[in-house]
């Protein structure tokens, strides 16, 4: 097969997706695959990786070449169903979600709200829009990020109420609604569900992130290599469950295809969802893949049956 892996991306997570991109290249090239490898730019253009700029007819004709592409871009104008959006319309198969999971999942608002219809708790949340009043509106501690964010880019935890107008300046640079959340104490678990070819729902390993108690898994912990993870998590039957359904739940509910990451707190009181993600970082050593590795499918393997599921 001819597979166009894009990765880059015009937003703040753009390295990541470099990365995740050349990883996603190698594997599906170890399949024995064709790939042809292109990159958006910073600006939001189309560019052959390490080659030469491309007009977007460009693109699409290069795209239209193949038999799919493997969107590997985190955040908006990739993740968010842009890139699926874009691949559909030109008619060539894709890898992963669909634009209305892409868009679902990108916002952490709508997440929150379908997922609590659903009966899948989350943090107390309040979300700020450009034009509303600037005003803390829950109780310290807090945590402030953009709704559309990623990799925690513009994420603020506030303790202190004189701190709250600063942490909104930073979320809102980062994007434009603004989620307000209460901070949740405990332990991060994540978990990743993808539907294979036959139609079934496969889910890796549970996860659970190592940071210090009462600290948060933050932009620099997450790319530094210094974040513990525990695989599977330590979890009881019951909190593993409870984590498996409503991954599951909310994979189906957005109408998720293509793997997809949903992170979860576990506390006392039971488990909390924190967010979901439709292009979940995708290196060799990110969760995801170490994920499936731990349930005996390794990276290789893995891209294959994202492909296959794609591919008939
Ligand atoms: N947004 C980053 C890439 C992740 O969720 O893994
Ligand atoms: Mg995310």
């Amino acid at each position: 097969l001819r597979i166009a892996v894009i990765g880059g991306g015009a937003n703040d997570e753009h390295e990541v997706s470099l990365a995740s991109a050349a990883a996603t290249a190698r594997a599906v090239i170890g399949l024995g695959h064709e790939v042809v490898s292109l990159t958006v730019t910073r600006d939001g253009r189309w560019t052959h990786t390490g080659g030469g700029m491309m007009t977007p007819s460009e693109a699409v004709e290069v795209l239209t070449t193949c038999d799919a592409v493997f969107p590997v871009v985190h955040g908006v104008d990739g993740e968010d169903g842009t890139i699926a959006g874009f691949a559909r319309m030109i008619g060539v198969p894709v890898v992963g979600s669909p634009v209305r999971a892409g868009a679902l999942g990108m916002d952490k608002w709508v997440t929150k709200t379908l997922a609590e219809a659903l009966g899948i708790h989350t943090a107390p949340g309040v979300l700020v829009r450009p034009e509303d009043s600037p005003a803390l509106p829950l109780a310290v501690p807090v945590v402030v990020k953009p709704s559309t964010g990623g990799s925690s880019n513009g994420v603020s935890v506030v303790r202190d109420a004189a701190d709250f107008a600063a942490a909104l300046v930073t979320a809102r640079d980062a994007g434009t609604d603004v989620l307000v959340e209460r901070f949740v104490t405990g332990r991060e678990i994540d978990i990743a569900v993808f539907r294979d070819a036959t139609g079934a729902l496969r889910t890796g390993a549970t996860l659970e992130i190592g940071v210090r108690p009462g600290d948060v898994f933050d932009r620099t912990q997450k790319y530094d290599g210094t974040a513990a993870f525990t695989i599977p998590a330590r979890t009881t039957p019951a909190e593993h469950t409870e984590v498996e359904r409503a991954a599951t739940t909310l994979y189906a509910a957005l109408g998720c295809a293509g793997v997809a990451r949903f992170d979860f707190f576990v506390t006392d009181d039971g488990v909390v969802l924190n967010e979901v993600n439709t292009a979940p970082g995708f290196t060799e050593q990110s969760q995801v893949p170490r994920m499936f590795a731990a349930v005996g499918l390794p990276y290789v393997e893995l891209v294959g049956e994202l492909i296959a599921a794609t591919v008939a």
